[in-house]
C-alpha cells in the first residue's frame, strides 16, 4: 500500500475528493496525513476522516518550513500532493524527492501559471486574454513556480457569460477528477 501526504492551506475540495476516491474506490494508496501552513478548513476536512494533521505555520517557520515538514515525514512517504498549498518549498526539499511531488494548478499550464499566479487572479486573468478554454493541470513539481511535467489537464470552455467567479467553480469541478486520476497514474508508475 503507498502512502501519500496531502498538503494544504485552504478549504481542502481537493483534498476532499481524494478522501472520497479512497472511501468509495479500490485504490492502492492511503493518506497517511494532511499537513497545513495555517489553520484552515482543509485541517477539519481530514480530522473528520480520522486522518492524522499537522500544522506548520507558516507565518512563525518562514523559509524553514521546508526543513520542518521534511524532518517530520522522513523516510516513508512514496507521494507528496500539493492540493492548493501556498507555501513555496525550498530546492534541496524538491530535489530530494524529485518525481514524488506532484500539484494542482487551476489553469492550463504553462498559460496562466507562475509566481503571482494563484487564487481568483488566475481566472480573472484568463477572461481578461478572452481566452475560449480554460481548465486544470496536474504537474511535477520542480524548483520553478508551476514549470514541472504536466503529467494531466482537464479543459472547460469559457463562455461569453463566465466571469472570474463562474469559472473557478467550473474549473474547480474538473480539479476533483483529475486529481485522484492523476495520484493513481503517478502511483502506477512507481510501482
Ligand atoms: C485549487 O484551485 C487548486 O488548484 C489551487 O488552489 C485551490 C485549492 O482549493 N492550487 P481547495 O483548497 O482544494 O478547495
Amino acid at each position: 500500500m503507498f502512502k501519500i501526504v496531502v498538503l494544504i492551506s485552504g478549504g481542502g475540495s481537493n483534498l476532499q475528493s481524494i478522501i472520497d476516491t479512497v472511501s468509495t474506490s479500490k485504490v492502492g494508496y492511503e493518506i497517511s496525513c494532511v499537513i497545513a501552513d495555517r489553520e484552515c478548513y482543509g485541517i477539519e476536512r481530514a480530522q473528520n476522516n480520522h486522518i492524522e494533521t499537522k500544522i506548520f505555520d507558516r507565518k512563525i517557520l518562514k523559509k524553514d518550513i521546508s526543513k520542518k515538514i521534511d524532518e517530520y515525514l522522513g523516510d516513508g512517504i512514496d507521494l507528496i500532493v500539493l492540493a492548493g498549498f501556498l507555501s513555496i518549498l525550498d530546492e534541496e526539499f524538491i530535489n530530494n524527492r524529485r518525481g514524488r511531488i506532484i500539484n494542482i494548478h487551476p489553469s492550463l499550464l504553462p498559460k496562466f501559471g507562475g509566481p503571482g499566479m494563484f487564487g481568483m487572479r488566475i481566472h480573472r486573468a484568463v477572461i481578461e486574454a478572452k481566452e475560449y478554454e480554460s481548465g486544470c493541470t496536474v504537474h511535477y513539481v520542480d524548483a520553478g513556480v508551476d514549470t514541472g511535467e504536466v503529467i494531466e489537464q482537464n479543459r472547460v470552455k469559457v463562455e461569453a457569460e463566465d466571469t472570474e467567479e463562474t469559472l473557478q467553480k467550473k474549473v474547480l469541478v474538473e480539479e476533483h477528477k483529475l486529481l485522484p486520476k492523476a495520484i493513481e497514474q503517478v502511483l502506477d508508475k512507481l510501482k
